[in-house]
C-alpha cells in the first residue's frame, strides 16, 4: 500500500532546465553539447538543484532550434551520439540528480520520415498521421494563424492539399486522433524511460487535441485562446493515455506539461483528477509586473485556484521569454526574485544562468537566427573570464550575454556575495525547510510595498518578506525572528532594503 505521507522527489525539487546548445560546447563547434553538459554536472551538485530539464537534443534540421524533430529516438550529431546520452543519463544518477527530457508531441520536423511519407500521395498509408484539409474558396481550410506568424496552413502542391503547423511549416501538426499515431509516440516515451530518464517535459501539450470540424477562429479571441484546441476533451483522455505508460514505470517517473494557457482554471484541469500531468507550468509569474499587487494576485490565485493535489510549480525565466534580470532591469529586483521563486510553494524551475544573473545578450540583426525572435536568452553561458568564457571557441552561435568577464560561473563561485552564491543559499535553505519545500502558504499583511508570507509544516517555519519599493521598508513582526537568507545584508530581520527580500526564522 502506499505509504500516505510518502511526497514524491519531484514535489521535493529544484528542477535546473539546460538549454543544450548554449550550456558548454566541447568540440568546438560552437554549440554546445552533451558531453558539455556532463561536464559541468558538478557545478549542478555544488549548486544544489534536483533534477535538471534538457531541452530537445534529438535529430533536427534546427528550424525551431530542436523543438522540430526528425527522428525522436535519435541524438542529433551537433549535440553528440545515444551513447553520450545513456553517459549523461548515468553521470546525472551517480551524483543524485535526476534528468527529464523534452517531448515535442504536437509536431514533427517536415523532415520526419513520418511526414515524408504522409505528404508523398493522398493514398500514403501515413497520409492520416498529419491534419490535410482540401481548401476553402481557394484558400486555407480555416483562417488559423500560426504562433510565428503567417497562417496555420501549408499548401502541398504535389497533393494537392493544405496541412496544418500551428508553428512554422516546418513543424507540421501530428494528428493524435490516429491511434497509429499515439502508439508511435508512447513508443517513442517507452525509449527514453527505458533509457533511465526521469521523466518528460512535454511541448505545449495543450494543442495536441483538435476538434475536427477545425472551426474559424472568432476574431475577438484573439490568436493565444485558440478555439478548437484550447481544452479539447481528447487532449485530456489522450494525457491520461501518457500518464498510464508513464506510472507504469518503477522510480516514480514524472510529466511537467506546458500548458500555455492564462488562466488558472484551465491550466488546473490539465492535473485531470490525479490522472493526467503530474505539474504543469504556471506561466502567470513569468508575465507578472514587478509590484505587490501583481505577485500578491499571482501567489494568491495559485492558491485559491489550484484544486488540493494539483501541485505548482515557479519559473521567472525559460529559453522562450526575455529573462527576469532583462525584465526587471536591474540585479536588487533579479536578486529578490530569486528569493520569490525559491520560496514558492511548488516545484521551482530555475532557468540555466538566471543563478549568474544574465541578462539576454544583446544580437545584432546579422546575427538574429530565431523565428520567435528568443536570441536574447539563448545566449550561451560564460563558465570563465574571457575571451572563450570556458568554451572552446570565442565566438560560439549567439553572442555572449552582458558583462560575461564579470557574470560567469567561475569569477561568481569565488565571490560570496554574488548571485550565484545567493541562488546555492537559497537552495540549501530550501533544502533544510520542511515548510519550504512543503508546507502551507499564507498570505500576511504587510506596509506599503512589501508582501509577506508565511510557510508552515510540522513546526516549521518561515516568514518571507519582499520589498518591490524603491525605499527600505520597516515591517512589524509578530514574535522573534532571525534572517536565514536575505537577497542583500540588511540591518534587522524587519527591515527590508528597496527590492530587497528576506526569508526569516523563528528565533530559538
Ligand atoms: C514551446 C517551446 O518552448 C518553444 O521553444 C517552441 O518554439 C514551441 N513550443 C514549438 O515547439
Amino acid at each position: 500500500m502506499a505509504d500516505a505521507g510518502h511526497v514524491p522527489w519531484w514535489r521535493d525539487a529544484v528542477v535546473y532546465q539546460i538549454y543544450p546548445r548554449s550550456f558548454l560546447d566541447t568540440d568546438g563547434d560552437g554549440v554546445g553539447d552533451l558531453r558539455g553538459i556532463e561536464r559541468r554536472l558538478d557545478h549542478l551538485v555544488w549548486l544544489g538543484v534536483d533534477a535538471v530539464w534538457i531541452s530537445p537534443f534529438y535529430r533536427s534540421p534546427m528550424a525551431d532550434f530542436g523543438y522540430d524533430v526528425s527522428d525522436y529516438c535519435d541524438v542529433d550529431p551537433r549535440f553528440g551520439t545515444l551513447a553520450d546520452a545513456d553517459r549523461l543519463i548515468a553521470a546525472a544518477h551517480e551524483r543524485g540528480l535526476r534528468l527529464l527530457v523534452d517531448w515535442v508531441p504536437n509536431h514533427t520536423s517536415d523532415q520526419h520520415p513520418w511526414f515524408a511519407e504522409s505528404r508523398s500521395s493522398r493514398s500514403s498509408p501515413k497520409r492520416d498521421w498529419y491534419h490535410w484539409r482540401d481548401g476553402r474558396d481557394g484558400g486555407p481550410p480555416n483562417n488559423w494563424r500560426a504562433a510565428f506568424g503567417g497562417r496555420a496552413w501549408t499548401f502541398d502542391d504535389a497533393t494537392g492539399q493544405w496541412y496544418l503547423h500551428l508553428f512554422l511549416p516546418q513543424q507540421p501538426d501530428l494528428n493524435w486522433s490516429n491511434p497509429d499515431v499515439v502508439a508511435a509516440m508512447h513508443q517513442v516515451l517507452r525509449f527514453w524511460l527505458d533509457r533511465g530518464v526521469d521523466g518528460f517535459r512535454i511541448d505545449v501539450v495543450h494543442c495536441i487535441g483538435k476538434d475536427p470540424a477545425f472551426p474559424d477562429q472568432p476574431a475577438q479571441l484573439g490568436e493565444i485562446d485558440r478555439v478548437g484546441i484550447q481544452n479539447e476533451p481528447t487532449t485530456h483522455e489522450l494525457i491520461r493515455g501518457f500518464r498510464r505508460l508513464v506510472d507504469s514505470y518503477p522510480g516514480e517517473r514524472t510529466t511537467v506539461g506546458e500548458v500555455n494557457l492564462g488562466d488558472l482554471p484551465s491550466i488546473a484541469s490539465f492535473y485531470g483528477r490525479g490522472d493526467e500531468l503530474h505539474m504543469v507550468f504556471n506561466f502567470l509569474p513569468l508575465h507578472a509586473p514587478w509590484t505587490k499587487a501583481a505577485w500578491q494576485d499571482v501567489i494568491g490565485r495559485v492558491a485559491q485556484e489550484l484544486p488540493t493535489g494539483a501541485w505548482p510549480t515557479w519559473a521567472l525565466s525559460n529559453h522562450d521569454v526575455r529573462r527576469i534580470r532583462t525584465r526587471l532591469g536591474g540585479e536588487d529586483a533579479a536578486r529578490a526574485a530569486a528569493v520569490l521563486l525559491l520560496t514558492q510553494r511548488g516545484t521551482p524551475f530555475v532557468y540555466q544562468g538566471d543563478e549568474l544573473g544574465l541578462e539576454d545578450a544583446v544580437v545584432p540583426d546579422t546575427h538574429r537566427v530565431d523565428p520567435g525572435g528568443r536570441d536574447g536568452c539563448r545566449a550561451p553561458l560564460p563558465w570563465e573570464p574571457g575571451p572563450s568564457h570556458g568554451w572552446p571557441t570565442p565566438s560560439p552561435w549567439l553572442p555572449w550575454p552582458p558583462e560575461a568577464d564579470a557574470r560567469n560561473a567561475a569569477s561568481e563561485r569565488d565571490d560570496g556575495a554574488s548571485m550565484l552564491h545567493l541562488y546555492r543559499d537559497l537552495l540549501a535553505m530550501r533544502r533544510r525547510s520542511a515548510a519550504l519545500r512543503r508546507g502551507s502558504l499564507h498570505l500576511r499583511d504587510a506596509p506599503g510595498d512589501v508582501l509577506a508570507y508565511e510557510r508552515e509544516c510540522g513546526g516549521d517555519r518561515r516568514m518571507v518578506l519582499v520589498n518591490f519599493g524603491d525605499r527600505e521598508a520597516e515591517v512589524p513582526l509578530e514574535g522573534s525572528w532571525a534572517v536565514d537568507v536575505a537577497s542583500r545584508p540588511q540591518p534587522q530581520p524587519g527591515v527590508v532594503p528597496a527590492h530587497g527580500a528576506a526569508v526569516l526564522a523563528p528565533e530559538r
